[in-house]
């Protein structure tokens, strides 16, 4: 009999452009991973909204972001690939989960914390109870391979505890998720002055996107932050530098980037032609990626097409695992 495979589940929150940190921090794995696993993804638009109250882009956001997770290489034939408002299976376990979760552990959340510190004027209960709903969102397809970056590891460790309280109080219904990456650590893009991650909050200058067109690339490449050089041989790189280093590695021939590399360490390096080349390499590598995204866009029957059956599937898992979810509680009445 053929094994089962292993079920995936990872989100993403429709709350701007994609960006390189998301292409190769995320997006990358789950392409590799719908080759391997049965993978389900899915765009958070209920999540978005503890932060993003307004809707007027939502629309926009949701439907481009879906253009944007195929453009850069998922394939609705073979993911399931869905908008999370479609499975309405999810709002119903996130009101069974809130019941196994305490306020206590809720307020200790990091993500949390952060969130109110940002906004102390929308401490919604939405945002209160965000790790809850990521938790459905996990274990409404009995999901255990979640690939996420480091920032989400807390969310997908109380994931485990509601699943592990949910299974001793009523019964073995989820499997025991866990964080999933291809052995080691994602690749970070840090953003281009390197101050941080690459994030869509930052300022967009320093962030690349998947729609940034050509001249766009260029320009915030050349204007990437550098100085005048190392004056050591073999210096430890700064941050901002290794940042582009890394870009480089990621898209441009190994040849080229040894051969800055080398320019480094005996510090002749010219980060003016170092740029330039990697501009003209990051033009090359997002370029179709940017295109095929257009193409999407202007193609609404196909988009819708793809939505709608992706909602189907994901609502036929869904309403297994409530049915499951159901029975094992005893809401069963006549
Ligand atoms: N919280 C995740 C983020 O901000 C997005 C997300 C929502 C998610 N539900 C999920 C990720 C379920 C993995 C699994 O990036």
């Amino acid at each position: 009999m053929e094994k089962k495979k292993d079920i995936v589940l990872s989100g993403i929150r429709p709350t701007g452009f994609a960006h390189l940190g998301n292409y190769f921090g995320a997006i990358r794995n789950w392409v590799r991973m719908q080759d391997e696993f049965d993978c389900y993804y899915f765009v958070a638009d209920w999540h978005s909204l503890t932060t993003h109250p307004d809707t007027k882009e939502l629309k926009q956001s949701v439907v481009r972001l879906v253009a944007e997770l195929i453009g850069s290489g998922l394939d609705p034939e073979k993911c399931v690939l869905y908008i999370q408002s479609d499975v309405p299976e999810i709002a119903e376990l996130y009101l069974l989960l809130n019941t196994l979760s305490y306020t206590g552990e809720l307020e200790k959340t990091v993500t949390f914390k952060d969130k109110v510190r940002q906004n102390p004027n929308n401490v919604n209960a939405g945002l209160l109870t965000y790790p809850v709903l990521q938790a459905a969102d996990i274990l409404v397809h009995r999901a255990v391979k979640v690939p996420v970056g480091k920032d989400q590891e807390q969310h997908i460790e109380m994931t485990r505890n509601f699943a592990e309280r949910f299974n001793y109080r009523y019964g073995n219904v989820f499997p025991v998720p866990y964080g999933f990456n291809y052995g080691g650590d994602l690749t970070k893009i840090m953003s281009l002055d390197g101050s941080g991650k690459m994030s869509k909050s930052e300022n967009h200058m320093n962030t690349l996107y998947l729609a940034d067109d050509d001249e766009m690339i260029r320009k915030k490449i050349m204007k990437a932050k550098t100085d005048s050089g190392p004056t050591e041989p073999n210096s430890a790189k700064p941050v901002y530098i290794e940042g582009l280093f890394t870009l480089m590695t990621i898209v441009s021939a190994p040849d080229t980037t040894k051969k800055f590399e080398t320019d480094f360490n005996n510090c002749m390096i010219r980060y003016g032609d170092m740029k330039k080349q990697l501009a003209e390499d990051m033009v090359k590598f997002i370029t179709p990626i940017r295109e095929k995204i257009s193409e999407l866009q202007h193609d609404e029957k196909y988009m819708k097409n793809v939505m709608q059956e992706g909602a189907t599937k994901a609502r036929t898992s869904a309403k297994a695992t409530l049915q499951l979810v159901r029975d094992a509680m005893g809401l069963k009445y006549y």
